[in-house]
């Protein structure tokens, strides 16, 4: 499967989310794609933020190589789920996307962990270190649900 995670810089929150899913599917064993993208375009080309870098590697995630880059409308024909870390970037999601908007691959990244709830991954910009702890925590939980239903292998002969 393909996955993108968004965020508006895509520089501290969807950074991390590349970095924890991907770790995540490949400590499961499973060969899955997961990308991410920004919707304001302010920080094309550079690195993730200091602090998500230094929090990752706490974690034991490297996500050091990654380079911010713009959503894009195509991006609806090449991944199967876009998922979108906050509500403000899933209005922007759907301006950008126009006519190729598909309401069924976008998803708040929050309700997979907490289904309805509709919870933001808060932007951690302006604020100190604990909030990208925080921010890592919440992300972690909703990668595990994700794992979980997405992740199933069917047994061998079935
Ligand atoms: P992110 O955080 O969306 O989690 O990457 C932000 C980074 C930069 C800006 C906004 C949010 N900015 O406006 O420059």
């Amino acid at each position: 499967m393909k996955f993108l995670m968004v965020c508006l810089g895509n520089i501290c929150r969807s950074p991390l989310a590349e970095g924890i899913l991907q770790h995540k599917a490949r400590a499961a064993g499973l060969d899955w794609t997961v990308e991410s993208a920004g919707t304001n375009g302010y920080h094309t080309g550079e690195a993730p933020h200091r602090l998500s870098q230094k929090v990752a590697k706490i974690n034991g995630i490297d996500i050091c190589n990654q380079r911010a880059r713009n959503f894009t409308a195509a991006d609806f024909d090449r991944y199967d789920k876009i998922y979108a870390l906050a509500e403000d970037v899933l209005h922007e999601i759907r301006r950008i996307a126009g006519n190729k908007y598909d309401p069924s691959k976008v998803t708040l990244l929050m309700n997979e962990a907490f289904p309805g709830k509709n919870l933001d991954v808060p932007d951690p910009w302006y604020g100190e270190e604990p909030g990208y702890h925080d921010v890592f925590q919440q992300i972690s939980e909703a990668c595990d649900a994700i794992i979980v239903k997405y992740g199933v292998k069917m047994p061998a002969g079935s």
